[in-house]
């Protein structure tokens, strides 16, 4: 390690950063990413089985790490989580907002349960967990808040009436956010994935659905979720620090382009 990334990592030393959906995927990965960059990490899931798995890994790699049951669809299990961290570490330095779900379906029969919860998971989660970690973040002064997003909402797909329209809000409350916790050190910035291969992905994505991207996507392949965890490493870390209420797509040119044969 250079010297330089050696003082990065330093300065992570001692924040605690809480990963909402981080047992597996993409979580996992900015788990283990932010971990490596000496952060204190609290893998926090609605399936604690994995979540303590994923910590046991973690710990074996030398990093401070703890399990926490959390279903960011619930009001309840979110206030429980930040008052036990607040009883055990009295602050929250790190939040992402990763936990999210997703069904592709038409929309003209969209089902209303399932939009419901798709909005209750991606939105109104990414919310709750957002003023919980604030407060906890204006004590110190400082604070760094990274919405996991997606391209689906910046550009309409098929199917993802509820989790496109989920993702776009959460752009929206990324700026939101942004430009009333400024005032308390706290930057809130976002990623927009393009499509990467997960659980989510795996059981979600059909044949079709991976040949369209395929051609849609310039660099021709799904991202990685440490490509994914790289950029929210970035957005956390004091490089970032004064960048606000931005979202990055992380989609191998898939934001840029149009069409792709001359
Ligand atoms: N994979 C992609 O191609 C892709 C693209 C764009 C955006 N995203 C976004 O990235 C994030 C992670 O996606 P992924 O592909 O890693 O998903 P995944 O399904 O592989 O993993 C999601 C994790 O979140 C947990 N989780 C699910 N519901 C939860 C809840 N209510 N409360 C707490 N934890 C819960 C799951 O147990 C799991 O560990 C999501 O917000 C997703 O919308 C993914």
């Amino acid at each position: 390690m250079t010297q330089a990334a050696q003082q990065y990592r330093q300065s992570a030393v001692g924040r605690v950063a809480l990963v909402t959906g981080a047992a597996m995927g993409i979580g996992a990965a900015i788990a283990q990413r932010l971990g490596e960059d000496g952060h204190t990490v609290v893998v926090a899931d609605i399936n604690l089985a994995a979540a303590e798995e994923m910590v046991a890994g973690l710990r074996a790699n030398g990093i401070e790490a703890l399990a926490m049951a959390i279903d960011v669809g619930n009001p309840e299990s979110i206030a429980s989580v930040f008052a036990d961290l607040e009883r055990s570490h009295g602050r929250c330095d790190v939040l992402v907002n990763n936990a999210g779900i997703a069904k592709t379906l038409p929309f003209i029969d969209y089902p209303l349960d399932n939009w419901q919860r798709v909005l209750d998971i991606n939105l109104t989660g990414t919310l709750l967990c957002g003023q919980h970690a604030a407060r906890l973040m204006r004590s110190n002064g400082w604070g760094r808040i990274v919405n996991v997003a997606s391209i689906s909402g910046m550009r309409a797909s098929a199917g993802r009436t509820a989790y496109g329209t989920s993702k776009a809000a959460v752009i929206g409350l990324t700026k939101q956010m942004a430009i009333e916790l400024a005032e308390y050190g706290i930057t809130v910035n976002g990623i927009a994935p393009g499509p990467v291969d997960t659980p989510l992905t795996q059981a979600l994505h059909s044949p079709e659905t991976r040949a369209s991207y395929a051609r849609a996507v310039p660099l021709k392949r799904y991202g990685t979720p440490a490509e994914m965890a790289g950029a929210v490493a970035f957005l956390a870390s004091d490089d970032a620090s004064y960048i606000s209420g931005h979202v990055i797509p992380v989609d191998g040119g898939f934001m840029a382009s149009g069409i792709l044969e001359i």
